[in-house]
């Protein structure tokens, strides 16, 4: 009748993939209580560790639950406690870390009547109430683990990609907020052609290498001619955070989700843990306060 759930962050974009690519953290994440109750519908009872809205219909875990119940026209009832590790406008999804787990813990006590990919659209309602925007790229991740690529949105079309087995990843967040809405709003509409030849084969080459496990691909795949350029200036020291990643082993870096949080891919624990040193070196350099995660993915 009760359950306790992992609510893992996610990398969302991975540079070459805005909206469509994202990745699982394995050892970063919220915590969820969620319980059976007599009352019809669902109530968010406890919310620790951040400042967001207990109403059902103003909390991305209460909206995404809700989604769900009425697609299953069920009368049952649930209390969620949500316990926040990931800070919101972090850049590696706040947000979906609570709707995916939302949707999961109450399919489980439920007895499972949908498939973990299937939840995926309940989970982007809460995206949608976060940000206006029901993207999928942190919160199919976040339910399904490993690599997601969206195939498509319309119908939604999502693909797993196991991680190659060395794969870590290094997530540093300087801590200012930036609101997914605001950083979704200096984006440009249209791409010139140029551009997304470069950005599809990137995505192409990045598939191809978590397929074959080529690091060195993978490596080379991870850029991005989009939206990089528009947002990075948004967040303070990336450029030199990125370089520093890049010269202390990174296989390549780039903006975690739509930041501020940077990311770096690199093969080998020792190597991320080594990025992450410098990248600390970097932000306490510049007095700047950070948060610094290195995580299996
Ligand atoms: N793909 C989204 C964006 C992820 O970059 O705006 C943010 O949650």
């Amino acid at each position: 009748n009760e359950i306790k759930i992992f609510c893992p962050a996610t990398i969302a974009n991975l540079s070459c993939g805005f909206d469509v690519l994202g990745l699982c953290l394995d050892n970063v994440g919220d915590e969820m209580i969620i319980r059976k109750s007599d009352q019809k519908g669902i109530r968010i009872t406890k919310l620790v560790g951040a400042d967001l809205p207990l109403e059902t219909e103003k909390n991305v875990a209460g909206v995404a639950a809700l989604a769900m119940l009425e697609a299953l026209n069920s009368d049952a009832g649930f209390e969620i406690e949500i316990y926040k590790n990931i800070k919101a406008g972090s850049g590696i999804g706040s947000s979906a870390a609570s709707s995916a787990g939302a949707v999961f813990g109450i399919n489980e006590l439920l007895g499972r009547p949908f498939e973990i990919k299937d939840l995926v659209p309940f989970a982007m309602q809460g995206e949608k109430l976060a940000c206006g925007n029901a993207h999928a790229d942190n919160v199919a991740p976040a339910l399904l683990g490993g690599f997601t690529l969206v195939r498509s949105y319309a119908p939604l079309d999502i693909i797993k990609i196991e991680s190659p087995p060395e794969l870590y990843a290094t997530v540093v967040h300087p801590q200012i907020e930036l609101k997914t809405s605001d950083a979704r709003s200096v984006l440009k509409q249209t791409v010139s052609l140029k551009s997304a030849i470069m950005q599809w084969g990137n995505v192409g080459g990045l598939i191809a290498g978590l397929y074959t496990k080529d690091y060195d691909l993978i490596g080379r795949s991870l850029h991005d001619e989009i939206v990089e350029p528009l947002r990075s200036v948004l967040i303070p020291g990336f450029d030199l955070i990125k370089q520093t990643a890049l010269e202390n082993g990174a296989l390549g870096s780039g903006i975690s989700g739509s930041g501020p949080s940077i990311f770096a891919l690199s093969k080998g624990e020792a190597t991320a843990h080594k990025i992450a040193k410098a990248m600390s070196a970097v932000y306490d350099e510049m007095k700047l306060p950070y948060e610094i995660h290195v995580s299996k993915v």
